[in-house]
């Protein structure tokens, strides 16, 4: 008889028993929900690159955004998609653009909904890049002028927690001095701490009607790093973060995992347009099927060690646990 001291098999016999061991799983209050929305248009419109998803018109905002409450759904991120595109992106900081009206139609619609919105340029300048662009460059500097302006305003529209996207230098602390300034203690900032120059960004460019000339590798980082995460999260933590994210998020849970051993802050990681949409394809294909690795792929986030989550994915998990 062989003897085998030690069974991990006992502990998962049966349904019960592995649940009674399971060390990790998630529900929608951990999970973020990115919405589209585009000016100017009547008639919600699928996006090629992200079959399932829409860009929806602003009128569609209060039935999108009550379903999904319904659902269960408690966090959403809007993104504009712009028809006013200039040099750096002003419409952001109208108090009439696109970006505010979107914020404040959420909230009308369903204040209880907490509104996550990125703040960036890129859907907002006819260049495509995430800032000002002089002589070639990405100006650093005049750039933090204009997110904090873009932040001022999305805090007046309503916005509960801000989520920086343009991998500016001091942008974590020119905003939140900013929001401070103008009477917005109250509002959080989800820093894009390590935001990567990813292919894996590719359909949402594309669902943004965003055509960027060059690149983004001067402001985002390179995907070789990952000590270097440890100087943009203690910069982060430093300027006054609140949550600290890691983006893109299934190549680099190896970083989720970095900070979340380091830092007391909670974690988020961005699943994102690539990651749905190779999920997506796949099962389309017949090839994976699609709750069973969305269920892996959201477990394998908290595993290794993220609070929030935010995906594309969202509102289909909420339809599969309301089944
Ligand atoms: C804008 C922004 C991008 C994404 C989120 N915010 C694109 C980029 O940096 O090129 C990508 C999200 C996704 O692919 O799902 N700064």
């Amino acid at each position: 008889m062989n003897i085998i001291n030690r069974r991990p098999r006992r502990l998962r016999k049966n349904k019960n028993i592995r649940h009674l061991v399971s060390e990790n799983s998630f529900d929608l209050t951990d999970l973020i929900q990115p919405i589209f929305i585009e000016e100017g248009i009547d008639e919600a419109i699928e996006i090629d690159a992200l079959p399932g998803l829409y860009r929806i018109s602003e009128k569609q905002i209060s039935t999108d955004i009550e379903a999904l409450y319904r659902l269960g759904i408690r966090y959403v991120m809007p993104f504009g998609i712009s028809k006013r595109k200039d040099h750096c992106g002003s419409d952001t900081w109208s108090e009439n653009g696109l970006l505010s009206r979107m914020i404040r139609a959420i909230k009308e619609a369903c204040p209880d909904m907490v509104v996550i919105p990125d703040i960036c340029f890129c859907e907002y300048t006819d260049h495509g890049h995430c800032g000002v662009v002089s002589d070639d460059q990405i100006d650093n500097d005049k750039t933090l002028a204009n997110l904090a302006k873009q932040s001022v305003a999305a805090a007046k529209a309503g916005a509960d927690i801000l989520a920086p996207s343009a991998m500016m230098d001091g942008q974590t602390g020119a905003i939140r001095n900013a929001l401070d300034e103008a009477g917005f203690a109250h509002v959080g900032i989800m820093a894009h701490s390590m935001k990567y120059a990813s292919a894996f960004y590719g359909p949402f460019r594309t669902a943004v009607d965003c055509e960027i000339k060059g690149d983004r590798k001067t402001y985002q980082a390179d995907p070789a790093n990952s000590r270097e995460a440890y100087v943009e999260a203690s910069l982060d933590e430093q300027e006054g973060a609140d949550i600290l994210m890691v983006k893109p998020g299934m190549p680099y849970l190896d970083v989720v995992r970095q900070l979340r051993d380091v830092t007391h802050l909670p974690i988020a990681a961005y699943q994102v347009s690539g990651e749905y949409g190779m999920i997506k394809s796949a099962a389309r294909a017949g090839i994976l099927d699609e709750r069973q690795t969305v269920t892996e792929s959201i477990l394998g986030f908290k595993r290794a060690g993220a609070d929030i989550i935010v995906t594309y994915y969202a509102k289909q998990i909420a339809q599969w646990l309301n089944n």
